[in-house]
């Protein structure tokens, strides 16, 4: 995609957005008025904005990045980069909380016990932070604790969802509805395991916003064993309507995925009320780790995955796994404050972007 200008009035909406930032409130400042907004190439080929500081390091980059730095206690190359830019790509993936940070590193130095080692004290209390996260987890959905298995981020947990899925129900392959705007995590699965003869395909077809339509979805599920939805879109933010496909799925005796990633701490999901047979997580989107995540379901039993389970144990990601509970534990206490937080909706946010906004004018 070619370098094209940035209009003045973007320009001005993300420095009505930045202003309002922790980065921006914790300086204090204005300083943030000279910039330049660079567009850069996106992966889904729509351009993403890159924040160039024109201001010296003195009047921001240096003096805030030391603030920072120094009330997060890690090295300062963690958090904000001075020469990087202000990184906005958060449906991409989130920096690691600094409290998170600190949890993970005590872990792997000083407790760094293997969970299934339990025959001493360093395995006891490595055993004892695996079983903490796992109520965190479960706080964040209000989901049973028991129903938590950590996996390696979402996708792991969605392929382990699929295995089980084919695996505990009958020989004929698993119908699955799904829409075409799932992760690839989903529609790489379910298109392998169609390949397989494991499953059969049904598309929902989206709106131009990326919407579901129920009345579809309602023909769907009735040839299906298994309806995939995601919570939140990844690429355009569409809030995908789960509580009600859950009635509709159950109603219809059909289970129920949840790719939460991108609306876990962030959006209403309450398993108590609203028990999804499998829904998953990653630990890297809501300011955890990289490469751990969970599959929560109630009814997800290792042994009827198809396919070859482990026998043994796996030693498990002790450092993870802690971090990714404090995660939680965070987004539970301030998740959702901190995304109503935000000065404007994703719809004034993306009336923002439309060329033909009064705004610009
Ligand atoms: C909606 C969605 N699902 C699944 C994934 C895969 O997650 P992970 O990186 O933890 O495997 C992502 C990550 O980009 C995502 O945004």
């Amino acid at each position: 995609m070619a370098e094209r200008e940035i209009p003045q009035g973007i320009v001005r909406h993300f420095l009505a957005i930045l202003r309002h930032s922790p980065i921006c409130r914790l300086a204090a400042s204005t300083a943030l008025l000279d910039v330049e907004i660079k567009p850069i190439r996106g992966r889904s080929g729509c351009a993403l904005l890159q924040i160039v500081r024109n201001c010296p390091d003195k009047q921001f980059g240096g003096d805030v990045l030391q603030q920072w730095n120094q009330r997060a206690s890690v090295p300062p190359s963690g958090i904000v980069s001075a020469s990087r830019g202000i990184y906005l790509d958060h449906h991409a993936t989130t920096p690691v909380d600094p409290e998170v940070a600190q949890a993970v590193v005590r872990c792997m130095v000083e407790d760094f016990g293997n969970a299934n080692s339990t025959d001493h004290t360093y395995g006891e209390h490595a055993a004892e932070s695996v079983e903490n996260a796992r109520e965190s987890v479960a706080g964040l959905l209000s989901a049973g604790s028991e129903d938590i298995h950590f996996t390696a981020g979402s996708t792991q947990a969605i392929e382990l969802a699929f295995a089980h899925a084919i695996g505990a129900g009958g020989p004929a392959p698993l119908r699955v509805a799904l829409s075409r705007v799932e992760h690839p995590a989903v529609i790489d699965t379910a298109v392998r395991a169609e390949r397989r003869g494991l499953a059969s395909l049904r598309w929902l077809e989206v709106s131009g916003e990326g919407e579901i339509d129920l009345d579809e979805l309602r023909a769907a599920v009735k040839d299906a064993d298994l309806l995939c939805m995601m919570a939140a879109n990844n690429e355009i933010g569409t809030i995908y309507p789960v509580a009600s496909a859950f009635d509709i799925a159950e109603g219809a005796g059909v289970r129920m995925l949840v790719d939460a990633t991108q609306a876990v701490g962030r959006t209403e999901l309450d398993l108590s009320t609203i028990p999804f047979d499998y829904l998953v997580l990653s630990g890297h989107k809501i300011y955890g780790p990289k490469g751990v995540g969970a599959l929560v379901s109630a009814s997800y039993r290792p042994e009827e995955n198809h396919g070859i389970s482990a026998s043994h144990e796996p030693t498990q990601n002790v450092p993870g796994i802690v971090g990714l509970g404090l995660a939680a534990r965070i987004m539970s206490e301030r998740g959702a404050r901190t995304s109503v937080g935000y000065p404007c909706s994703g719809t004034t946010c993306w009336s923002g972007f439309d060329p033909a906004c009064p705004a610009w004018s």
